[in-house]
Parts: structure tokens; C-alpha cells; sequence
């Protein structure tokens, strides 16, 4: 990242810091695609926290990928119409849904208890939420890791159990990878769901499970955990249009 996107996103923080919800800026824990992503201390209780900071739009690689982006504004508005004819001012929209979608799901998913960093504040470009780690590392990815094969199993139900809370949600992840999956204490957490679909309107939304699904038992199988991803999606596929999750 360049010099003055990191001192713009450090600008953001300070204002957040400015109106009392920071305390310090810690560190970098990653400069990702689209986002970066900071450790920092709240100042109400002195926990840490992630602010995950967004890039500007233009940089965003899916922000006019039209199969996440339907159904998700299903009226003909004068930004959904700014959107499809890439406008400045529709890029700009569309890149704030983003991010504003991710916290919204965040606190969908965290409200029904599935395993995802709790939901602290949104603002402009900046989502807060729970830090998973601790000040001297943060936690990994599970695709950094090996596990054993105990821990592969129960991480492995916990992540279907997570998948599956999700879409009785109505949500499907849409990017889930075990790089989207931090492992910590023996749990996980699901992270980065700007693009995480909503199961009643998105037309994709069977084919993202799969492909979910599928990414996830592909990671575990070198573990030495047998599933049939297949059978898996297909299952709770129809248990979802059934409404029986
Ligand atoms: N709540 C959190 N607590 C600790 N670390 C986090 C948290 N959220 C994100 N991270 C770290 O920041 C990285 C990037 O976060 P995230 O995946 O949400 O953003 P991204 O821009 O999509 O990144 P990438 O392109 O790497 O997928 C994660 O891989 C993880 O290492
Ligand atoms: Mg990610």
C-alpha cells in the first residue's frame, strides 16, 4: 500500500479516535485486497478491537461483479440505475453498500450466535468489531495451519454448524476459504462477508453454498477428514427451502 493510502487510512482512525471510540492504534494485522486491517484499543473498556479500514472504490475487485451484487437492490433507485451505468457517484454508492452489507451481516450472524467477531461500529469506510487474537499475535487463518486430526473434526463441524446458521439467516458467505477462517483458543471465527449474498433474492445463492461448502471440505480432507461436499450443500440446500434449518 502506498504511503499516502496508509496515512489517509491512519487519518480515519485518528478521527474515530477523535470522537472517543479509539484509544491507540496498535498495529497493522493485514493489508488485504480490499481492506486493511488495524488492532487497536477501544477506549470504553480498553479491549482491543480490528478496524477493518476499506480502500477507495475503484480498487474494489468485485464492486461491479453483478452475480453478488443482485438482489440487493431489488427497486429501480436513482443509485441502483448510477450503479449500472458505473457512475462516479453509483461506484461511490456501491462501495459504501459493501461495507455497510459486511456490518450488517456481522451483526445478523453474531445476534444468532454463529462464530463471527462481534460487531463494534461502522463508520464511513470503518468497520470495528471484536479482535480475535491477543496483543502479541493475532489469530491465524486456519489455511496457515495444520491441525490435528481431533481439532480438524471439530473445527470442521463448527464451520458447517456456522454455514448453516448463516443461511437459516438467509445468508450465504459467498468467498468462504479457510483464509476467511481465523482459528483461536481451539474455535473459529468466519471473517470478511462484504460479499455475503442474501439467500431469498440472490439467484447465485445455491451455487456460492456449493462452492462454499466445497472449499471448506477440500481444506479438511487433507486432514484426513472424509465429507461429501456435495451431499453436504445439497442437504442444506433443501432443508433451507424446505425452512426446516
Ligand atoms: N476481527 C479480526 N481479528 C483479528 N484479525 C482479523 C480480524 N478481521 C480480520 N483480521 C485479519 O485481517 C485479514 C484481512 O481481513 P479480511 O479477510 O476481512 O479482509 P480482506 O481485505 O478481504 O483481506 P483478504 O484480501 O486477505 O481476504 C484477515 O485474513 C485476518 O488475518
Ligand atoms: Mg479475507
Amino acid at each position: 500500500m502506498g504511503k499516502n493510502k496508509q496515512q489517509e487510512q491512519l487519518d480515519l482512525l485518528d478521527q474515530l479516535a477523535g470522537q472517543g471510540l479509539i484509544e491507540d492504534v496498535l498495529g497493522v494485522v493485514k493489508s488485504g485486497k480490499e481492506a486493511t486491517v488495524y488492532c487497536c484499543t477501544l477506549r470504553a473498556t480498553g479491549a482491543l478491537v480490528a478496524a477493518k479500514v476499506y480502500r477507495g472504490a475503484d480498487v474494489r475487485r468485485f464492486a461491479n461483479d453483478a452475480s453478488y451484487r443482485e438482489g440487493r437492490l431489488r427497486r429501480k433507485t436513482r443509485f441502483s440505475r448510477a450503479i449500472e451505468t458505473k457512475t462516479r457517484k453509483g461506484r461511490e454508492f456501491a462501495f459504501g453498500a459493501w461495507v455497510h452489507d459486511e456490518y450488517e451481516t456481522l451483526g445478523v450472524l453474531h445476534r444468532a450466535g454463529a462464530d463471527v467477531p462481534e460487531p463494534v461500529a461502522l463508520q464511513d469506510n470503518v468497520i470495528v468489531m471484536e479482535y480475535i487474537g491477543d496483543e502479541g499475535e493475532p489469530a491465524p487463518p486456519l489455511g496457515a495451519l495444520r491441525l490435528d486430526e481431533p481439532e480438524a473434526r471439530d473445527a470442521f463441524s463448527a464451520i458447517l454448524r456456522n454455514i448453516e446458521l448463516a443461511l437459516a439467516c438467509d445468508r450465504v458467505h459467498g468467498d468462504l476459504s479457510p483464509f476467511n477462517v481465523l482459528y483461536w483458543d481451539g474455535r473459529v471465527r468466519l471473517i470478511d462477508f462484504p460479499q455475503a449474498v442474501d439467500a431469498r433474492f440472490n439467484s447465485n445463492a445455491r451455487t456460492l453454498l456449493e462452492r462454499d461448502v466445497g472449499n471448506i471440505c477440500a481444506y479438511f480432507s487433507r486432514d484426513g477428514v472424509e465429507a461429501d461436499a456435495a451431499r453436504i450443500s445439497r442437504d442444506l440446500w433443501s432443508r433451507y427451502i424446505r425452512a426446516e434449518l
